[in-house]
């Protein structure tokens, strides 16, 4: 179609044909899924087809988990036992090769979630930064650790060390970026790793399975594909998974989990869902509670964990607060993700318009009104941010993760409404506060800080930047994400220990001197 530029367009079909499997891009030959985006290429919508991927099972889950259990070999395989500057080598070479794929990463995710053409480079060079920055953090870690100490007559090297294999499970709003915030750490620290790509933003992988295949050692990542019912069940039944990262929803990682036989061994990093309020006081500076609500609220369509998900609005400002925030998400432009300037994109998930529309009328039967124009208008791929008030609790809105584009608006009179609703809620992510009277934003923090675990002061929440520790309360994650802390969770510390005394001080000296071992060495890496 015309209107699509030339470099975006789907000129050819991509089908996955291969899988990667003990160092080999391995022939799948079985069952395949066609892949659809929502965007249409034609001048009549119909969905377009972008390719196929591989409908993968058991026999395929149990292949990669037992790659992958070979190349940890019970922590005596090549990978974990390397040196620490060697291992970085092989990250450095797979981001090289990787910062060649951009366009056409970049082009899939557009294809493939909707995301918009700037949001989608941002975050393939998000990406590429977060592997650079885990590499020079990972450094860092080493230098601190590459030394002796002495307590009590007893010298020791700490250090940390990797757990064994790891199943990585991402989500489909950052199918690059999120997945590989578990997948980098985890194998840099020396793990094996699963990985399966979430149910949209599959493709967008096929050019970067080179890269992956000839960076690391055979079995240290191996990639699969399929319904999480039918390729991650069986892996996570065999109980040779000693970490399950994910970064979804509660209801499949209870699932998951659930099916390890031997859970005491399993080790958990999650992030999950969240329903983080935005707080306007009374004296807030409007254009400002707005704008970051407008963000907060609709980035990416709402489809992020991070999202902005309801709004208490204080009484004596709702009534200007809704008029200013329904005209300005009325101005918001819907378009195709190359489209300049577009905020609102297509929906990926085919039956979202629906349920969204079920959370309106669910609303609506209750008492709500949708306040914005053109809130809930229809075209085959989208539904315009309807925002709905006065929401109350009664409300399916309220209570469920929306991830996508409906705005419920409350309002409070006592600030101990909001404040009792997050210590009712499930979730305990994040918040935004918007107000400047110190006296009364001071003991909201002290309050706020131990609800959830970011408190976003007239800014709208947020996972970025990614120094900043990532996690949350009750059901949103458990763990902890950030360059830094990623690389902590993804491993445990041990050490080797020996009393001081003149006949171990000169077997010491002599391991250091020979740099025999990998793990005992002093090496300062640059
Ligand atoms: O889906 C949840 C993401 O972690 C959100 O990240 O705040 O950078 O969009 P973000």
């Amino acid at each position: 179609m015309s209107t699509i530029p030339s470099e975006f367009q789907i000129t050819s079909l991509l089908n996955q044909d291969t899988y990667l499997v003990n160092g080999e891009l391995k022939k799948w030959t079985g069952e395949t899924t066609p892949v659809f985006s929502t965007i249409s290429s034609t001048d009549h919508y119909a969905p377009t087809i972008l390719g196929s991927i591989p409908a993968m099972g058991e026999i395929e889950g149990n292949e990669v988990v037992d790659a992958a259990v070979a190349a940890y070999n019970n922590g005596q395989g090549l990978w974990p036992t390397m040196k620490v500057s060697d291992r970085i080598k092989c990250m450095e070479n797979f981001v090289t090769q990787m910062k060649a794929t951009r366009s056409e990463v970049v082009k899939y995710l557009m294809w493939e979630i909707g995301k918009s053409l700037p949001d989608s480079e941002k975050e393939f060079d998000r990406t590429v930064e977060y592997i650079y920055d885990t590499i020079e953090d990972y450094k860092e870690l080493d230098r601190d650790n590459a030394r002796f100490t002495k307590t009590q007559g007893v010298n020791a090297m700490v250090r940390r060390g990797p757990l064994g294999v790891v199943l990585c499970l991402g989500p489909y709003n950052y199918p690059l970026n999120e997945t590989f915030s578990l997948l980098i750490p985890a194998i840099i620290m020396g793990n094996t790793v699963i990985f399966k790509p979430a149910k949209h933003g599959v493709l967008l992988i096929s050019p970067l399975l080179t890269a992956f295949q000839t960076s690391f050692p055979k079995g240290v990542i191996n990639i699969v594909y399929g319904r999480g019912r039918d390729v991650a069940s069986p892996i996570m039944k065999s109980g040779k998974v000693d970490v399950l990262g994910l970064i979804g929803n509660s209801k499949s990682a209870i699932a998951l989990q659930d099916l390890h036989p031997n859970k005491n061994r399993l080790r958990l990093i999650l992030s999950l869902e969240a329903k983080n309020p935005a707080i306007i006081l009374p004296d807030a500076d409007l254009d400002l509670a707005i704008q970051e609500c407008i963000i907060g609220t609709l980035s990416f369509n709402g489809q992020r964990c991070t999202a902005l998900k309801v709004l208490y609005v204080h009484e004596s400002i709702a009534a200007k607060f809704n008029r200013r925030f329904s005209e300005k998400v009325d101005a918001l432009s819907f378009g195709n993700p190359w489209e300049k300037g577009v905020a609102l994109t297509p929906l990926p998930e085919k039956d979202k318009p629906n349920y969204i529309q079920e959370l309106i009328d669910d609303a609506q039967d209750k008492g709500a009104k949708v306040i914005n124009q053109k809130g809930g208008q229809r075209t085959e791929n989208y539904i315009f941010p309807a925002v709905l008030f006065p929401v109350n609790k009664e409300m399916r809105v309220y209570h469920e993760e929306q991830f996508g584009p409906v705005i419920p608006i409350l309002t409070f009179k006592d600030i101990q409404e909001p404040l009792n609703d997050m210590a009712e809620s499930n979730y305990g992510q994040q918040v935004s506060l918007f107000g400047q009277d110190i006296k009364t934003i001071a003991p909201l923090i002290d309050t706020l800080v131990n609800l959830v675990c970011r408190v976003n002061l007239n800014s709208s929440c947020q996972r970025g930047p990614d120094v900043y520790p990532f996690t949350g309360r009750k059901d949103s994650a458990l763990g902890t994400l950030s360059i830094h802390d990623a690389l902590r969770s993804f491993s445990i510390r041990t050490f080797v220990a020996s009393k001081d005394n003149a006949y171990n001080n000169a077997i010491l000296q002599e391991l250091l001197n020979s740099k025999e071992s990998n793990f005992i060495n002093t090496d300062y890496i640059l």
